[in-house]
């Protein structure tokens, strides 16, 4: 057991005496151990973020961001234990590890500076029998915000939440995932030393099939921010009706590849889009529809960069790492066979131990397979080869996924048209889907969320317009 971190609460790093072991990826045994918080202190966390809310809201914006700024100072100090403590509870490789603690850190900045800019809109009464009217509409924090992330983010989707409804002058109770929880409560720690106002930021750690009922269902909530599963998503949905909610969920991101395309840029773009990170993000790329008269072409270009893609460990930088863990693989595992029974070709990979699969292509895969439409969220790639451009746009529009779709084609005209068409969050052309950079709104519809993240539109979801009126 290397590593034993306590919770915060109130300003105070604090366990229960009861444990939560974290089982590492990597070697699948225990990496360290959390709290496993009950009913009593995550009461005590609301309560102390709602009696800690408005002192904080009244400090200047500026004492807040003294704050925020001290906290990312030490987040960059860190960046090594940070990066190390992800490789071991997340399986991320060291080299991704470090580059999500400076994007973040890039994100706290451009918070600071967008909240900055957070000015009331003032306009004049001109219209129906009022024009002696000033109204001034003010953003004002909505008060108590509940941040719940998911395990492949522990850092940057934990700071997505949480800055942004800081500085505006709201409070926080943060619970990470449970494999993301040691540097939850890694960063938890740095921001004790900062020094916060006592219950402004807290973190509880625990089961979220145990306590995340607690956690959702408390009555001191204002806003619920969760990215995660859809399952999860949607039985938040449920318990959280009446409070604002921001969920980023799942993803089926298709990336619709035209006869005309480059395909050295595609493949470029599909391979890093589909296998980063062994596939474990909302935004991969997770089915290709390509047109059926250069299907084999592309695909055999894929075949060779998925050859080169090393397997192993994440603290040897490997590009394909274990997923978080067994039952995770399995699911991968089942899909995979689901569409080798059902007819489909197995291009390269397919080998597994425990929760480390190959990087694995699969083509000819067709609506009837569960691949075709369930996310893995491992390394594996569907090839779904299409007859046409429309039909491309029906098999994107299938899936109850939304998030994003990437489209590659050297017709710019076609690319606007088809963008047009596809019913999604974001779509890219000739890039992979992604949600960066960060400043840019990111959502998901049906399946894949509701409400929207990025910096701007964080910041406008976790405050409210306050209007003052004058008459003249
Ligand atoms: P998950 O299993 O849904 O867990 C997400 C968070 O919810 C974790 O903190 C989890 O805690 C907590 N949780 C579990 N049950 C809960 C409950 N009943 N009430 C409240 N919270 C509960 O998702 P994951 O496995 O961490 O992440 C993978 C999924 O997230 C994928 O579907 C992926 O597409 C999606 N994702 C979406 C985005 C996006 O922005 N759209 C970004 C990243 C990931 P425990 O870990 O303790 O169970
Ligand atoms: O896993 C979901 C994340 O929001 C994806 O972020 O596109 O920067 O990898 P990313």
């Amino acid at each position: 057991m290397s590593l034993e971190l306590n919770a915060l609460i109130n300003g105070e790093l604090m366990n229960n005496g009861d444990w939560l072991e974290i089982i590492s990826p990597i070697d699948n045994k225990p990496y360290g151990r959390v709290p496993a918080l009950k009913e009593k202190e995550i009461k005590q966390a609301f309560q102390t973020a709602r009696q800690a809310q408005k002192p904080w809201a009244k400090l200047t914006l500026f004492e807040r961001i003294s704050y925020l700024r001290k906290w990312a100072d030490l987040l960059l100090v860190h960046k090594t234990k940070l990066a190390k403590t992800m490789a071991y509870e997340v399986g991320k490789s060291l080299k991704d590890g470090q580059v999500e603690v400076e994007r973040s850190i890039e994100y706290i900045d451009y918070t600071i500076e967008e909240a900055k800019r957070v000015f009331p809109e003032t306009l004049t009464g001109d219209g129906w029998n009022v024009q002696n009217k000033l109204g001034i509409f003010s953003r004002v924090p909505k008060g108590v915000v509940l941040a719940i992330s998911p395990f492949n983010y522990p850092v940057n989707l934990s700071i997505a939440k949480i800055v942004p409804s800081l500085v505006v002058g709201n409070s926080v109770v943060f619970k990470p995932a449970t494999n993301g929880s040691l540097t939850g409560l890694y960063m938890a720690k740095l921001a004790h030393e900062v020094g916060f106002p006592k219950g402004v930021f807290n973190v509880v750690t625990g089961r979220g099939r145990d306590i995340g009922d607690l956690l959702v269902l408390n009555p001191e909530i204002d806003v619920i921010s969760f990215t995660g599963s859809v399952a999860v998503g949607n039985h938040i949905r449920k318990l959280g009706h009446g409070k604002d909610l921001v969920l980023e969920l799942g993803g089926k991101d298709p990336a619709l590849v035209l006869k005309d395309a480059d395909l050295a840029k595609a493949v470029k773009e599909i391979i890093g889009g589909a296998y980063s990170y062994s596939g474990q993000r909302c935004t991969a790329i997770k089915r290709v529809l390509v047109d059926e008269t250069i299907a084999d072409e592309l695909v055999a270009r894929l075949k060779t960069e998925v050859s080169k893609l090393e397997m192993g460990s994440p603290l040897e930088n490997k590009a394909i790492i274990p997923v978080i863990d067994i039952k995770a693989a399995e699911f991968v595992q089942e899909l995979i066979d689901d569409a080798l029974a059902k007819k489909a070709t197995l291009v390269i990979g397919n080998q597994r131990k425990d929760n480390l699969l190959s990087a694995t292509l699969i083509d000819h895969v067709t609506a009837d397979m569960r691949l075709a439409w369930e996310e893995p969220f491992g390394p594996v790639l569907p090839i779904i080869r299409c007859k046409n451009v429309e039909e491309m746009i029906m098999l994107a529009n299938k899936s109850n996924f939304k998030l994003q779709a990437c489209i590659f084609t050297n017709d710019i005209n076609a690319a606007f048209k088809i963008a047009g068409e596809l019913e999604t969050g974001t779509v890219n052309i000739n890039g992979r889907t992604q949600r960066g950079p960060d400043s840019f709104p990111f959502l998901g519809i049906h399946d894949s969320g509701q409400g929207v993240q990025g910096i701007c539109e964080t910041i406008n979801s976790v405050t409210r317009f306050k209007g003052l009126v004058i008459n003249y």
